[in-house]
């Protein structure tokens, strides 16, 4: 042998081995990037040396050309179905029946989890992966050789040696949750089409013509048992089942032996229990009687094995009919789609509503009025509308309108929009949730705005309920959160389960709460958005009300982790007439929000007129343009004012064309003045970076952190990429340059992962550091 062919023989093996550790025995042995060097090494190899390319080579999992139809396959022996228990009783009668029939008793059961995939057969013919099929009815099925090829932990030749010449093992073909949850997430990204549950994506990848789509989706075997052998090979189904695996064949981790239906009821709560917990779905749990003699004793009855049984757990999907959808509306005024369903039992419990989430998943489901959908009740996690079955949609299905005027306060219910900003240019698109207009005078929502008000961590009105919140508004007595501080203890008695002491303590609760920090009053006043950490940044960079109630947008963007969709928000919160009155009606009923105080230094300093420029957003005016800038012109008005030859000299042409368009734009340019103008006021000086910046390794460069940090405190870590000539940011985006990301980065590491902005964990960035 020719050392190419040698060294594709020991590869191939290699990679069995490793493939086999990984796989079947769940004990890795090499790096998954060793195993790729390998991968790639013999790829080579046989693409130079095509006449040594062999079936069962590990690189031939890729799928090949696509069929125009599946061939039949007949099952020698038919794939037959179990019988099923629901109940405990059901699974005693199971034991008796068998105990009966063997004359014996007790009688050992091997207990296993049942997969919630598809059953298949593969065949073996000297040790060689030689077909695939799908059970079909049972008796004839699909030839999907090729598909089951792809599918990474199904042996393409048997490992050892004593294999019968013919073995057929069958088992489940089945998609973890994680691989499912990134398949959806890959299929919605891609615009394709999203799989309702793990089982139908599992389905719906097998069955493809196209096995180079088989390939792509992460599918998975396990091995329960076995068809056609040329002879027998353990006398227990567990030691048969020990055997495949140690000829390479993936087998449950969850096998278990038990003695008696005791220790099967047993089992059955055990991996009950876990069940959320585990990698992949199951429904049931399958209890075999273990002797394979036994087992041909008792023989089949009908199309099902009177030796086995699966004792399924209750349904965590059903089907029941969508009678009609309502509308809730939350805090900030989002109306959203409920589902009002014919109650059905999904797993034990009675379920009449189910969440649809926003419009955009009505769409996403086209679901109708009238329709028969597929609930999904999964621990304590609120039901879901999985699936419409469109086959069953009756001729009078209505589609699901969002109501003109909001079901609880007749105000107009708008949509929302969202602005897009990029390169200097904002477009305004429609957003998925809609909103009530009415505010505070809408009971909903100011039911929902009291709760949170009033709530501990905001204003921490002792004793004040969610029942009692529903009352004062009702009763008309409380119209905004001002009113609060008006309420006597009289009124207070009047309300249903109220006395003299009780009402009493409620008014001195409410007394209580006048003064909170500046924080907890920003927080309490609940600006969509904004949440106890954001409310904590503002109080602590801009030190007073006036000025968080004053501050632009924009600027509010030089706070840390503070993004434009959020300073959006906060920005239009305080413009609205209505929150500025509630305010100076809460001050002027004696709420004295604590601790107010001067701009943070932390926020003067995070100002540059740079820093500025560049966040205008003027196209082709990146950071390195923005410096130039801000050298020449030294403010906002100069540069507003610059003549064509000027801006010429600072810039290429292109740049200064759009400085010229953005300061031509009338709103444009007063709004800038603005932003300038209050900076100013804020207290910012202007002291340009670039001289400092300039040589610098991260010079010109923005970066964010986000997450946790374990080696150093974040203004710790800011200051050492300042240090280095970098910008750090609060919010990601495009023009972000690397963010750095600690355990728990939440939106921001999404938010860099879409844009694909380099992300860096904590230790990547320290060894980045250590180069400098
Ligand atoms: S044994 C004659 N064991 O459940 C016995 N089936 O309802 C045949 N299944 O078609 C099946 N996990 O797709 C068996 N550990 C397990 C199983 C299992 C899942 C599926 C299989 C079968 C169906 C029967």
């Amino acid at each position: 042998m020719n050392t190419a062919e040698t060294r594709i023989l020991e590869l191939r093996h290699a990679l069995d081995e490793h493939n086999y550790r990984y796989y079947v025995l769940d004990e890795p042995s090499v790096p998954d990037a060793e195993y790729d060097r390998l991968f790639r090494e013999l790829k080579a190899l046989e693409e130079a040396n095509p006449q040594w390319v062999t079936a069962d080579s590990p690189t031939q999992r890729v799928g090949g050309t696509a069929l125009s139809a599946f061939a039949t396959v007949r099952h020698e022996i038919p794939m037959l179905s179990l019988g099923n228990a629901f109940e405990a009783q059901d699974l005693l009668d199971f034991d008796r029946r068998v105990r009966e029939g063997l004359e014996q008793t007790t009688v050992e059961y091997s207990c296993e989890p049942k997969l919630d995939g598809l059953a298949v057969s593969l065949l073996y013919q000297q040790g060689q992966l030689v077909r695939g099929a799908t059970r079909g009815d049972g008796s004839t099925g699909e030839d999907i050789s090729t598909n089951v090829r792809t599918i990474r932990n199904v042996p393409l030749k048997l490992k050892g040696s004593g294999w019968p010449a013919t073995l057929e093992v069958r088992g489940e073909v089945y998609m973890s949750k994680a691989g499912f949850e990134r398949l959806n997430a890959a299929q919605a990204e891609a615009g394709g089409k999203t799989f309702a549950n793990p089982r139908n994506a599992a389905a719906g990848s097998l069955r493809q013509l196209d096995s180079k789509i088989t390939a792509s989706r992460p599918l998975e075997f396990c091995c329960y048992g076995i068809g056609q052998v040329s002879h027998d090979i353990a006398d227990t189904h567990i030691g048969n089942l020990k055997q495949l695996q140690q000829w390479g064949l993936p087998i449950s981790r969850e096998l278990q032996i038990a003695t008696s239906i005791e220790q099967c009821q047993a089992y059955y709560q055990a991996i009950g229990a876990r069940r959320q917990a585990l990698a992949y779905e199951i429904d049931g749990v399958v209890f075999k009687v273990n002797a394979i003699a036994a087992q041909r004793e008792l023989g089949f009855r009908a199309r099902e094995p009177r030796w086995a049984i699966a004792h399924k757990f209750p349904a965590s999907e059903e089907l029941t009919e969508l009678l009609g959808v309502e509308f809730q509306v939350g805090r900030t005024g989002a109306v959203t789609p409920v589902a009002r369903l014919k109650p059905v039992k999904v797993a034990g419990v009675t379920v009449a509503n189910a969440t649809l989430h926003n419009m955009d998943e009505v769409a996403r489901l086209g679901v109708m009025i009238g329709d028969t959908v597929i609930i999904r009740r999964a621990g304590d996690v609120i039901p879901q509308v999985m699936q419409v079955v469109t086959e069953r949609r009756p001729a009078d299905a209505r589609p699901v309108e969002v109501p003109r005027q909001c079901p609880v306060c007749g105000s107009e219910v708008e949509r929302t929009q969202l602005i897009k900003r990029s390169k200097g240019k904002q477009t305004v698109i429609e957003g998925a949730v809609y909103r009530c207009v009415g505010r505070l005078a809408c009971a909903a929502q100011l039911k929902q705005a009291i709760i949170h008000f009033v709530s501990r961590r905001a204003m921490d009105v002792d004793g004040l309920g969610d029942k009692i919140v529903e009352q004062l508004v009702d009763t008309g007595l409380v119209r905004s959160p001002a009113d609060l501080y008006t309420l006597t203890q009289e009124q207070v008695l009047a309300l249903e389960g109220f006395a003299e002491v009780s009402s009493r303590n409620l008014i001195n609760a409410i007394d209580a709460s006048r003064q909170p920090t500046l924080a907890r009053f920003i927080f309490a006043l609940g600006i969509p958005e904004v949440g106890e950490e954001t409310a904590k940044v503002l109080a602590r960079s801009l030190g007073n009300l006036q000025r968080i109630m004053a501050a632009r947008p924009l600027v509010l963007t030089y706070l840390p982790d503070i993004g434009q969709e959020v300073a959006y928000e906060i920005g239009h919160f305080f413009e609205e007439a209505h929150n500025r009155t509630v305010i100076t009606q809460l001050l002027a009923r004696g709420v004295q929000p604590q601790g107010e105080g001067e701009l943070h230094a932390e926020f003067a300093a995070a100002t540059t007129f740079e820093g500025l420029v560049a966040k205008l957003g003027i196209p082709y005016v990146g950071p390195g343009a923005a410096q130039k800038l801000a050298e020449r012109f030294g403010s906002l008005e100069k540069l507003a004012a610059a003549d064509w030859l000027d801006l010429r000299q600072a810039v290429a042409e292109r740049a200064a064309q759009a400085v010229r368009e953005y300061f031509d734009d009338e709103p444009r340019r007063t709004e800038a003045l603005a932003v300038e103008q209050q900076l100013r006021d804020f207290g910012m000086h202007w002291a340009s970076t670039r001289r400092e910046a300039e040589g610098l390794p991260l010079a010109g460069q923005t970066w964010v952190l986000t997450g946790t940090l374990e080696s150093m405190t974040r203004e710790e870590a800011k200051a050492k990429l300042e240090a280095l000539g970098a910008k750090v940011a609060g919010s990601v985006s495009a023009k972000t340059h690397t963010v750095v990301a600690g355990p728990g980065a939440g939106s921001k590491l999404v938010k860099a992962q879409q844009l694909g902005v380099r992300v860096l964990d904590e230790g990547q960035w320290v060894a980045q550091l250590a180069h400098y």
